[in-house]
């Protein structure tokens, strides 16, 4: 079964302890958290002083933050301190990729990179063992609510490939308009992780849609 991350991007920010409070009555293990620049992606959405509450109010929970953001190295510390439980950076902006890897592993928290729809998974291949996770665009990022590209299927499938001929541990996340009617087959292509926004936090019974994702 794959674990679900809703995404607080979809959230309705007016009523953010009500939201995390659904999340904590879920079986939702994750909270994925995306943090945008205005430069790396062209949207901004949120920092620290949303990310660190949310992460207290849901205690119970792994908390997965995702940043879309030029010089990373920057704020990983930042996050960390928020309650980051993984920091995930993006390929596409990192020029010293092993050493941003390294850096949030020291701080004692897993690391992932991202990569955007265009970046073959096969860049990923000298940096995979030292990776807890790889998270799968599976739209451009910026966004929620973008509709998901299937060409995704195909990559996540070479990546599980990669990772299990050589019996790496990173987890496959995958990101970008996953719904109750393409994710079993982006389980089935080989994704561990399931991030969704709007289709969990646009239901109508957010507890229920999170169950459903569970159980595809
Ligand atoms: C997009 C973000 C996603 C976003 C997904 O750039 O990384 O995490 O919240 O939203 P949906 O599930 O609506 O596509
Ligand atoms: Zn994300």
């Amino acid at each position: 079964m794959p674990i679900i991350a809703p995404s607080f991007l979809a959230s309705d920010f007016l009523h953010l302890a009500g939201q995390c409070e659904l999340i904590n009555n879920s079986v939702a293990e994750w909270v994925h958290l995306d943090v945008m620049d205005g430069r790396f992606v062209p949207n901004i959405s949120f920092g620290v002083p949303v990310i660190k509450p949310v992460c207290k109010a849901t205690p119970g929970k792994y908390h997965d933050v995702h940043l879309m953001i030029e010089e990373p190295e920057k704020y990983v510390e930042d996050f960390k301190s928020a309650g980051a439980n993984s920091i995930t950076v993006h390929y596409e902006a990192c020029r010293h990729l092993h050493r941003n890897i390294e850096q949030i592993k020291k701080l004692g928290i897993h690391a992932g990179v991202a990569l955007n729809p265009h970046t073959p998974v096969e860049l990923l291949q000298d940096v995979l063992p030292y990776l807890d996770l790889v998270l799968v665009m599976s739209v451009n990022p910026g966004f929620g609510g973008q509709q998901f590209i299937e060409h995704s299927i195909e990559k996540i499938k070479r990546l599980r490939r990669m990772i299990d001929e050589k019996a790496y541990t990173a987890l496959i996340e995958v990101d970008g308009g996953i719904t109750l009617d393409n994710a079993a087959a982006v389980v089935n292509a080989g994704a561990d992780v399931l991030v969704a926004g709007s289709s969990i936090f646009g239901a109508d019974d957010i507890v229920a849609t999170i169950g459903q994702f569970k159980a595809v």
